[in-house]
């Protein structure tokens, strides 16, 4: 299984991190190209590789952490999704405003899902702050809760399997349209819940 990182910011680098510490390999990517990583990757350690935007959207699993305005063009031209898992990280709301985004009373997830066409969204890892996402998950005596949702069943057990291999417990919250929902930022009433399961 491989794996890339589109968005090598706050979430991409707190995603690598914790890939890393849990000892899976990945391939993280930006708008200015892989030269520009070289000091990142250098601090992630040898598991994370650089690469172009292209190569990371190739992967078994994506990730796409991007501010929610440069969704399209971090993702235009990638068209052959054929059926990949695309882990869906972004919230629709962005630095300076902080103005939500007018989804049309859509989920946002599903106005994602429009960027890939073709590709099994799960939406995961958007609710937590990129400090505490990047912290050891296994703390407090249990192990930090991970949300999770989407339409394919077998998507989400790739991703609940992933969730478990770097030591969180994921919870599924069902569909986009259900779950995606209640772990959305702004709006539902889960994002920012720092929860660690005992036991
Ligand atoms: N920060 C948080 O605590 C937090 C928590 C939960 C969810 N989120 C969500 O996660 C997403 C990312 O947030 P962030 O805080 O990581 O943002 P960020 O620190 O501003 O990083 C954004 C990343 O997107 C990349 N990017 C922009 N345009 C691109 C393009 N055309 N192609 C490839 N990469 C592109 C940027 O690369 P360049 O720098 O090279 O342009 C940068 O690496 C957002 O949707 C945000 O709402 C953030």
């Amino acid at each position: 299984m491989t794996i890339g990182i589109i968005g090598s910011g706050a979430i991409g680098k707190a995603l690598a991190q914790t890939l890393a510490r849990g000892g899976i390999e990945a391939t993280i990517s930006n708008s200015r190209g892989p030269d520009s990583l070289r000091e990142l990757i250098r601090e992630l350690g040898p598991l994370i590789q650089a690469g172009t935007r292209e190569h990371a959207a190739r992967a078994d699993i994506v990730f796409v952490a991007v501010n929610w305005t440069k969704l399209p063009a971090a993702l235009g031209g990638l068209t052959d999704w054929g059926g990949r898992i695309v882990i869906d990280a972004n919230n629709p709301i962005e630095a300076p405003l902080f103005k939500p985004v007018d989804l049309k009373g859509r989920v946002s997830s599903e106005v994602f899902a429009d960027f890939v066409p073709g590709a099994r969204v799960v939406k995961a890892f958007n609710h937590l702050r990129a400090q505490v996402l990047a912290d050891d998950p296994r703390t407090d005596g249990g192990r930090r809760v991970l949300f999770y949702s989407g339409n394919d069943k077998a998507a989400k057990a790739e991703v609940a399997a992933l969730i478990d291999r770097i030591g969180f417990v994921g919870i599924d919250l069902g569909s986009l349209a259900v779950g995606g929902k209640l772990a959305q930022f702004p709006g539902g009433p889960l994002p920012n819940q720092n929860l660690v399961k005992i036991g």
